[in-house]
C-alpha cells in the first residue's frame, strides 16, 4: 500500500526541505505510523503531492537510505526497512536544579589558597604552551620526555630522590597514580595495609580494586611500623604528614619500615601529598630516597598549585614505570599535552618553586593563628607541616555533632571520626587553614570557637 502520510513542507522554517521530509518520515517510523514493508510514494509522486522538485524528494530518500530507514526494491519501489522494535527515547527528565548551598566558610583540609589574580609566571607558562604545536602521536604514555627529565631533577632537588626520567610517570594526581598502580600491580583479594585513621580516597581505591584492607594504627608520629605483619604485600603510608593526624614519621621509623619491606618484599606506597609545606622543622628523607626498589612515591600539584590541574607524578623503579606505561599505552589514560607542557614551562622557569615559597609564607602565618586560637579548646597536633592541623577533643565530645553545629553556624569542618575505620581513638576536628582568605579564616575560627565553647570543650 502506498503511503498517504501527511507530510508538511514549511518553506519559512529555515531548514532545508529534504531534511524536513527525512525527519518527518523517520519520526513516523519511530512512533509506529509507518511499519516495516510500507511502500513509499515514488519521488515523482511525492514531488507532485508536495509541490517540491523531484531532486528534493530524491535527496530525502537518499539520506534515509544511507541511514538504513528505507530500502529500494528493483522495479517495486521504495519500502520502509525493518529496523526492529525502536521506541523513541523517553523525554529526559531534567532534575530540578539543586538548591544553592548556603555559602559556608570552609575549614576543610586539602584545598590550597587560590589567588584570584594569576601570577605573571603562570601566564608566561601558558603563553609558552600556546605558541607551540602539539606533538604528533600517541607515543608518550609515561609522560612528555622533557617533563620526565625536569620532574626527575625536581624530585631530586626537593625530595632528595636520586632518579632519572626512566623512574618518572606523569599522572593526573595522587589518586590517579594510586589507582593505576593498584590496578596493574595487585590482584583482587590481595592484602594492603592502610593507616587508620587515614585517607578515605586511598581506602576507596583499594576497595574498588577488591583488595583486602588491613587497618594499621597511627600515633602522633605516624604509622606504627611495629604493627605490620610479614604477610602484608603492600602498605599505603603518608610519612611526611600523616593524613589526617599530621605526624611526621621519624627517621628511625622510616628506616625500620624500609628494613621491614626489604625483608618481606612488600611494596611501600608513599603518598607525599603536601611535603612542600613544613614549618620550623628540618626536612625528613622521603621513603623513596631510601630505597626506590621498594617504594613507589606519589607527588601532586594539588596542594601547591591547584587540585583542578589534575597533575602529579609517580616515582618508581624503571620496571614498574614501564609496566604502568605499557598499560596506559592501551588505555589512553594519561594527562593531556597542554597541561604537561605548562608544568614543564613552570619547572624550567622556576615558577613552581616561587609559588611554593609564596604559599609557605602565607600558610606559616595562618597556621600560627589557627593553633593559637584553637589551643584552649583541645590538643592541637600535626602542626609542623602541611595545610591542616588536627584538634583532639576530650572524649565526652561527639565530633560529628560539633561538625554539624559548626555547619549550622556557617563553617564547614570535618570530624576526625569520619577518617576512622576500626582503630578507635579520641574525637577531634581536622582543620584546614589554607583555602579561605585570611579574613574568612579569622571569621571561621571565631565561629568555631563559639561552637566548641557551647559543646563544652574549653578548659
Ligand atoms: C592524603 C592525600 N593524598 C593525596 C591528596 C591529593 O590527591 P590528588 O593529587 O589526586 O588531588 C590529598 C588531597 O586532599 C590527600 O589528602
Amino acid at each position: 500500500m502506498e503511503s498517504s502520510l501527511p507530510l508538511v513542507i514549511d518553506r519559512a522554517a529555515g531548514q532545508a526541505l529534504h531534511l524536513q521530509l527525512a525527519e518527518q518520515i523517520r519520526a513516523a517510523v519511530l512512533d509506529g505510523r509507518l511499519q516495516a514493508g510500507h511502500r513509499l510514494p515514488s519521488t515523482r509522486d511525492l514531488a507532485r503531492q508536495l509541490a517540491i522538485s523531484r531532486a528534493v524528494a530524491q535527496s530525502a530518500y537518499d539520506q534515509l537510505h544511507a541511514e538504513g530507514w528505507i530500502e529500494g526494491r528493483t522495479g517495486a519501489g521504495t519500502f520502509i526497512t525493518d529496523v526492529g522494535p525502536l521506541r523513541p527515547a523517553e523525554p529526559r527528565r531534567t532534575a530540578s536544579p539543586p538548591e544553592p548551598e548556603r555559602s559556608l566558610l570552609t575549614l576543610r583540609p586539602g584545598i590550597p589558597y587560590i589567588d584570584p589574580t594569576p601570577d605573571p609566571g603562570w601566564r608566561r607558562a601558558w603563553r609558552e604552551v600556546s605558541s607551540q604545536s602539539p606533538p604528533r602521536g600517541y607515543d608518550d604514555a609515561a609522560g612528555l620526555p622533557a617533563l620526565r627529565v625536569a620532574l626527575a631533577e625536581h624530585v631530586g632537588r626537593v625530595r632528595g630522590i636520586a632518579c632519572g626520567p626512566e623512574n618518572i610517570l606523569v599522572t593526573n594526581g595522587t589518586v590517579h597514580g594510586l589507582r593505576l598502580l593498584l590496578g596493574v600491580t595487585r590482584e583482587p583479594g590481595d592484602r594492603i595495609a592502610i593507616e587508620d585513621p587515614g585517607y578515605l580516597n586511598a581506602v576507596a581505591a583499594a576497595q574498588d580494586h577488591r583488595l583486602e584492607i588491613v587497618d594499621i594504627p597511627v600515633d602522633r608520629d605516624g604509622l606504627q611500623v611495629s604493627a605490620l605483619t610479614d604477610d602484608l604485600p603492600a602498605v599505603y603510608v603518608t610519612p611526611s604528614h600523616q593524613y589526617p593526624l599530621g605526624g611526621r614519621l621519624p627517621v628511625a621509623r622510616r628506616n625500620e619500615l624500609i628494613r621491614w619491606a626489604r625483608r618481606t618484599g612488600a611494596m611501600l606506597i608513599e603518598d607525599d601529598y603536601d611535603s612542600e609545606f613544613r614549618f620550623d622543622v628540618a626536612p625528613l628523607p622521603a621513603l623513596a630516597q631510601l630505597d626506590l626498589d621498594r617504594v613507589v612515591h606519589l607527588g601532586t600539584l594539588s596542594k601547591t598549585l591547584s587540585p583542578a590541574l589534575r597533575l602529579g607524578w609517580l616515582v618508581a623503579s624503571e620496571a614498574t614505570v614501564v609496566q604502568l606505561a605499557d598499560f596506559r599505552a592501551n588505555s589512553g589514560d594519561w594527562p593531556g599535552w597542554p597541561m604537561q607542557a605548562a608544568l614543564l614551562a613552570m619547572l624550567r622557569d622556576g615558577y613552581l618553586d616561587q609559588a611554593i615559597r609564596k604559599h609557605r609564607r602565607r600558610y606559616a602565618e595562618r597556621r600560627t593563628r589557627t593553633c593559637s586560637v584553637l589551643a584552649p579548646y583541645g590538643r592541637v597536633i600535626g602542626q609542623d607541616a602541611g595545610l591542616h592541623i588536627t584538634l583532639l577533643l576530650s572524649n565526652h565530645i561527639d565530633d560529628r555533632e560539633v561538625s554539624a553545629a559548626a555547619r549550622e553556624a556557617g563553617v564547614a569542618v570535618g570530624p576526625l571520626s569520619d577518617y576512622r575505620r576500626t582503630v578507635s581513638g579520641p574525637p577531634g576536628l581536622v582543620i584546614g587553614y589554607a583555602t579561605p582568605t585570611t579574613d574568612d579564616l579569622h571569621r571561621a575560627l571565631e565561629i568555631l570557637t563559639e561552637v566548641l565553647l557551647r559543646a563544652g570543650s574549653k578548659g
